[in-house]
């Protein structure tokens, strides 16, 4: 898989559901009605160019907290998670 690249996809108001091309699947299932289809928030903030670490970001997944729900391994698995956290940090 190519790395996603820096630049090319910078926050332009495309929000439309269909562009983000780097998220996935499970993203739009799970998280897109809070947090936007393309990650750039909604009822819940924005996670573009997410700057914490990738253990903040796990914790709040698995544990939710502050109006988030908790999602299991199950429901959004650990590679799942990894590819969002990628993009998200880098986008
Ligand atoms: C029901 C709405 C809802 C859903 C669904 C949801 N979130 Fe959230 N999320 C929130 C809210 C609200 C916050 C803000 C929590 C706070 O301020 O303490 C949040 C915060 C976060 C944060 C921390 C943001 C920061 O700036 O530190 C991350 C990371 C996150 N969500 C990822 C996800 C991921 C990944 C999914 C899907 C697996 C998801 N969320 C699904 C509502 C949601």
């Amino acid at each position: 898989m190519m790395p996603a690249a820096c630049g090319t996809d910078s926050n332009s108001g495309d929000n439309s559901g269909t562009s983000a091309a780097g998220l996935s699947d499970s993203f739009k299932a799970n998280c897109a009605s809070c947090h936007g289809s393309t990650g750039n928030g909604g009822s819940a903030p924005s996670l573009r160019g997410y700057s914490r670490n990738k253990i903040s970001f796990t914790t709040q997944v698995r544990n939710g907290g502050g109006g988030m729900p908790a999602f299991s391994a199950e429901t959004y698995s650990d590679a799942n998670l990894t590819v969002d956290y990628t993009w998200l940090i880098s986008n």
